[in-house]
């Protein structure tokens, strides 16, 4: 489920990974920064350095970046991700770099072969495994970094009051109240009926428009917020110009905003699944010891 949800996500095309991050990338730019400056000055040459869960490449394009500052050297730049797209945009972004579609706990890599293996919010989602087979592929004196999901921390409090509104709103009905108002009135339409709307279908339809924008009303600031804000008034405006469109037009959209909040409501889901608490990090700092590394 969680594998199809991010398939889906980068399959939207660019902008996608502005949604991750948020108002941090700067922040997150300038770890990997400092990070790479670092790690790559005590790798050896023709080192090869992976982002697993890669995205759309964030951390493997500061990789890239830094490692164009030390021009007398030369590395290997690799993308892993569950999502052809994301991979493809890696790759564009970290020029030279090479890519493959590839869950985080079965790498297309020989044992001891990376020098660097780093994830930004990535390797947790495809669960424990994932790190034991990092510690695999790392060379021994290899280095691993992860920013991570954490249960409880800022983004997964983020998460969960995305994920709180997108329940109470999907709970309502409310894609299903504007679909039958609309279909009721294009089917009059089609009729050439005087009385273009069904009572009961409408006051249906009011009655969840109210329940929604109070529960955005209510909802503590988050993106969710801000998109069933704008998402209620775009509704608002098409059930009262309902008749300015073709019924495919205006069926076709409301099918497209259900699809995107349904998608929004599982990516959060995913997140907060991957979040890895105290218990996780101990299990995944054994697995690197047992792997032999410090
Ligand atoms: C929150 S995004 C982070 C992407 C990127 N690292 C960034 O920071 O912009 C999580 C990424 O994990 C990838 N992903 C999810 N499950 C995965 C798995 N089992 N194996 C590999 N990648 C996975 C998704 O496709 C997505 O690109």
């Amino acid at each position: 489920m969680s594998n199809e949800v991010w398939r889906e996500f980068w399959s939207g095309g660019e902008g996608a990974e502005q949604a991750i991050g948020g108002a941090h990338r700067g922040r997150l730019t300038d770890f990997w920064r400092e990070f790479f400056c670092e790690n790559l000055k005590a790798a050896p040459d023709g080192a090869l350095i992976a982002d697993i869960a890669s995205g759309a490449g964030a951390a493997l394009a500061v990789a890239a970046d830094a490692a164009g500052e030390l021009a007398a050297r030369r590395f290997r730049l690799a993308a892993f991700d569950i999502s052809g797209d994301a991979v493809r945009s890696s790759i564009q972004r970290a020029p030279g770099s090479i890519g493959a579609v590839a869950d985080g706990a079965l790498l297309p890599l020989a044992d001891r072969s990376l020098a660097i293996a780093v994830s930004q919010f990535g390797v947790e989602y495809a669960g424990r495994p994932a790190f034991a087979e990092i510690a695999r592929c790392l060379a021994p004196a290899g280095v691993f970094s992860a920013l991570s999901h954490y249960s409880g921390g800022a983004i997964d409090a983020e998460c969960a009051c995305n994920e709180a509104l997108l329940d109470r709103i999907a709970a309502m009905g409310i894609f299903n109240a504007a679909d039958a108002a609309l279909k009721e009135t294009y089917r009059r339409r089609r009729l050439g009926r005087g009385d273009l709307a069904d009572p009961a279908a409408e006051r249906k339809l009011k009655r969840v428009q109210q329940q929604a924008a109070a529960a955005v009303a209510a909802a503590p600031p988050s993106a969710a917020k801000q998109m069933f804000a704008r998402l209620l008034g775009d509704l608002g405006g098409l059930a009262a110009r309902r008749l300015a469109y073709a019924d495919g037009d205006a069926l076709g959209w409301l099918a497209g905003m259900e699809a995107s909040t349904s998608a929004y409501r599982g990516r959060m889901r995913s997140m907060r699944a991957a979040a890895l608490d105290a218990r996780g990090l101990a299990v995944i700092g054994e697995i690197f010891r047992n792997a032999g590394f410090a």
